[in-house]
């Protein structure tokens, strides 16, 4: 299977640790590609309409995207535990913390096109914040929520640690950790993991 992704993307490297954490990561051959919304890549494009990474190309030449979609299609590739989980509140809690995830990125993401890509004369510094804000709000809802996560990965807090890991790549500045100790300890924790470590976010 082909995946087409970026080694800085978190979405692509939230595909990748799942692959990691099912065994499947030897089944992907990984295209990386550069991109930007105004630069796209006529490959990646010529997959997903929408010139968007991650996408995954199917051995029968389905082409899957979101992250989300690909993530599920793996899960449903290995015999092992479901980082899906099947049903009732454990399901909803696992998918809404990658809703949760996925927005921390999005603002992450949006925020770096703003004031990497952007012209300087066209930033909006107010738009910024706005991102920054939200991102805060997440993390005060996952420090709240941190004593009682487990330790036991499934997509939703495999979301979370991406989201966390590209703070710490695109914003270690804005010191996430200060006043939430509790979201740092389980993040060591969870930044542990060889899938976390193979994966480690860089600029290309
Ligand atoms: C980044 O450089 O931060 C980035 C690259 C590709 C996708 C998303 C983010």
């Amino acid at each position: 299977m082909r995946l087409y992704t970026n080694p800085a993307s978190p979405f692509g490297r939230k595909v990748k640790v799942l692959a990691h954490e099912t065994g499947l990561f030897e089944h992907l051959e990984l295209l990386d590609e550069v991109l930007t919304p105004v630069a796209p890549s006529d490959a990646v494009s010529a997959a997903n309409p929408l010139g968007k990474i991650p996408c995954l190309v199917t051995k029968d030449g389905m082409a899957l995207y979101d992250s989300r979609v690909i993530c599920e299609y793996l899960d449903g590739l290995h015999g092992g535990r479901p980082m899906f989980p099947a049903e009732g509140g454990a399901r909803w809690r696992a998918l809404t913390l990658q809703a949760l995830g996925d927005g921390i990125m999005d603002a992450g993401v949006a925020t770096r096109y703003e004031t990497f890509l952007r012209p300087e004369a066209l930033r909006w510094p107010d738009w910024v914040q706005a991102q920054k804000l939200k991102i805060g709000r997440a993390l005060d809802r996952l420090e709240g929520e941190a004593a009682n996560r487990g330790d036991e990965p499934d997509i939703g807090l495999l979301t979370i640690g991406c989201a966390l890991g590209y703070l710490d790549f695109r914003y270690a500045a804005d010191t996430w950790r200060n006043g939430r100790p509790q979201l740092a300890a389980w993040f060591e924790r969870l930044d542990a993991r060889p899938s976390m470590q193979a994966t480690r976010p860089r600029q290309v």
